[in-house]
């Protein structure tokens, strides 16, 4: 099988096995527990779902009144979504996360699930700035994070410290919680954190979205 998993025939040779063992088989509890609190901040919120594999949260933000787009490079990965989502499967579209068509409209709300930690860490860089570049100020990236300090993956896991020097200092955190290990996979359990994030607005200090990266002026202080 493919070893690299910053490139689609990794994840195309996983879903078209059948060995997918972060697939939840369904929206994340948590997620669904948000949704359902926040009615009038998803109310025609366009929502990007980036890296969707199958997809199962698109039917939630759609039932919540979103605009929802799921991108997903892996052809495999596409039509699980596709088959999965039945009568929104035109909500689903092959596209890369770092350059898609449809990126030219900022969103407001980027939902994330298993795929920073499914990129190798060295393009966790990359994965910083293009969220700061598709959110305007007061936007949202929210969703689930897995922290570990592995040093092999798919799963690569991350910390506070590495996440916040990703977001930093374009984004504050604003949410932060442990997953209850009865809603986690067992490859993620006790591991993973729903984080909320909000997009804060442009500071003198800040480079713009797309620029080189912020963190590197970042002072850590909020
Ligand atoms: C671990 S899976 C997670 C899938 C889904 N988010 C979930 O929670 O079940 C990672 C997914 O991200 C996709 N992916 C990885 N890099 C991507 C990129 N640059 N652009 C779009 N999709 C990407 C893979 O094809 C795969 O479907």
């Amino acid at each position: 099988m493919a070893q690299d998993s910053s490139r689609p025939d990794f994840w195309d040779s996983r879903y078209a096995a059948g060995v997918t063992p972060w697939d939840a088989r369904g929206a994340p509890p948590m997620l669904e527990a948000w949704i359902a609190a926040h009615p009038d901040r998803l109310q025609g919120a366009r929502v990007l779902v980036p890296g969707c594999g199958s997809g199962y949260e698109v039917r939630c933000f759609a039932r919540a009144g979103c605009e929802v787009l799921a991108i997903d490079f892996s052809d495999a990965a596409l039509q699980a979504a596709q088959r999965e989502l039945g009568d929104l499967a035109h909500l689903a579209r092959k596209g890369d996360f770092f350059g898609f068509e449809g990126d030219d409209v900022p969103f407001d709300f980027i939902y994330e699930r298993a795929l920073l930690c499914a990129l190798p860490r060295r393009v966790w860089t990359d994965w910083g700035r293009r969220v700061a570049a598709l959110l305007p100020a007061g936007a949202l990236l929210a969703g689930f994070f897995y922290f570990d300090d592995n040093a092999k993956g798919p799963p690569f896991g991350t910390d506070a410290g590495a996440l916040r020097a990703l977001l930093d200092p374009g984004f504050v955190r604003i949410e932060d919680r442990i997953v209850p290990a009865e809603q986690c996979l067992p490859m993620f359990a006790g591991k993973e954190r729903w984080q909320l994030w909000r997009r804060r607005s442009s500071t003198p200090g800040e480079a713009p979205p797309g620029s080189p990266r912020a963190s590197e002026q970042a002072d850590g202080s909020h």
